[in-house]
């Protein structure tokens, strides 16, 4: 079976999920559609695919797969629109702007023979399943502290804005809060304090977490930071021992004895961001009639932690969640 792929958004993202599954022969990039039609043009010509003003006529040219890589504002409603004509739905991450929108997506993403696939890429790059298995073969946590200190809220430029991107903590940390859970284990509680400089847009946040078993948790974020140096980290410690992530590139792993250290930043980009292994188990799960490990709950879930810290921060007081879903 071929299944036939349609690209909706042929920016940065749109071009990096195009030519990953390029690669993959059990695939074939029927269309690229996009609200510019330069850029639809130049990404389909490349492909030697067709280019479509949007995603009605992306449809109508015959797809099995829509991958959505529009500014976030525009992933709900292509996914509901995809979803609703029986098609399957690969979309960047965050899964919409809006916790109503999200669990609309959600309903439609659990009906019977749907498919929907969010792309929080972390999961799926080496540096994390690294250390997932570390904490599968006993590492415990007791305190997490997560870094994402990006260089520029304009780059590109729509980011910046709260309307289009559902805010700084559904574009940026969206990975985090998944991270935070899948290494450590339910989040109970949440703080936040939050700040304003240079964009309109809240980015400087600084959110402690309390995990619902006891371990602690910080995440310090900001929009404003240079991106000459890893722009992103991870710090796991526990009984006497550490896992460091830097960026996606290296993790290394010590305890009182020994040093360990896993190399990523020889693999390519796609590989070492997790892209590359993401759409291959997405292309693996179409054949296979099978879902993706991670579920649209979970992408939902996210997007709960987000709203619970702007309301930490609007309310000066801790928020505490529900559990998580279940897988
Ligand atoms: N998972 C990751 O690591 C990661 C990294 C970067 C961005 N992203 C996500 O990928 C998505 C795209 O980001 P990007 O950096 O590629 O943005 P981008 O601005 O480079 O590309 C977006 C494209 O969508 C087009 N577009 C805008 N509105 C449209 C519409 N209604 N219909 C069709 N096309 C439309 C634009 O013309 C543009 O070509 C965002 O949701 C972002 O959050 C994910």
């Amino acid at each position: 079976m071929t299944v036939r792929i349609g690209i909706l958004g042929a920016g940065r993202m749109g071009r990096t999920h195009a030519e990953v599954l390029a690669q993959d022969e059990r695939v074939r990039i029927v269309g690229v559609a996009d609200a510019d039609a330069g850029r639809a043009a130049e990404l389909a010509t490349r492909l030697e695919a067709r280019a479509f003003p949007d995603l009605e006529a992306l449809v109508r040219a015959g797809v099995d797969l829509v991958v959505v890589t529009t500014p976030n504002r525009h992933h709900g409603e292509a996914a509901l629109e995809a979803l609703g004509r029986g098609i399957a739905v690969l979309c960047e991450k965050p899964m919409a702007t809006s916790l109503e929108e999200a669990r609309r997506v959600c309903a439609a993403a659990e009906k019977t023979g749907a498919f929907l696939a969010v792309a929080h890429n972390r999961r799926h790059a080496p540096v994390y399943r690294h250390v997932r298995r570390r904490i599968d073969s006993g590492f415990t946590p007791f305190l997490a502290h997560m870094r994402m200190h990006e260089g520029d809220y304009r780059t590109p430029l729509w980011v910046s804005d709260p309307a289009m991107s559902g805010g700084f903590l559904y574009e940026n940390l969206v990975h985090f809060f998944d991270l935070m859970e899948w290494l450590v284990g339910p989040i109970g509680a949440v703080s936040c304090v939050a700040r304003r400089p240079f964009y309109e847009d809240l980015n400087d946040f600084v959110i402690t977490v309390e995990f619902a078993h006891g371990p602690l948790g910080v995440i310090t974020a900001t929009g404003h930071g240079t991106w000459k140096l890893p722009a992103e980290s991870t710090e796991l410690v526990g009984d006497h021992a550490t896992i460091a992530v830097e960026a996606l590139d290296r993790v290394r792993c010590a305890s009182a004895e020994t040093v360990d250290l896993e190399e990523a930043s020889g693999l390519t980009p796609e590989e070492r961001w997790g892209y590359r292994d993401q759409d291959r188990e997405v292309i693996d799960a179409l054949e296979a009639g099978t879902k993706v490990c991670f579920s649209p709950r979970r992408a939902l879930r996210t997007l709960e932690i987000a709203d619970a810290c702007y309301a930490a921060a609007r309310e000066g007081r801790p928020v505490r969640l529900a559990p998580p879903p279940a897988d």
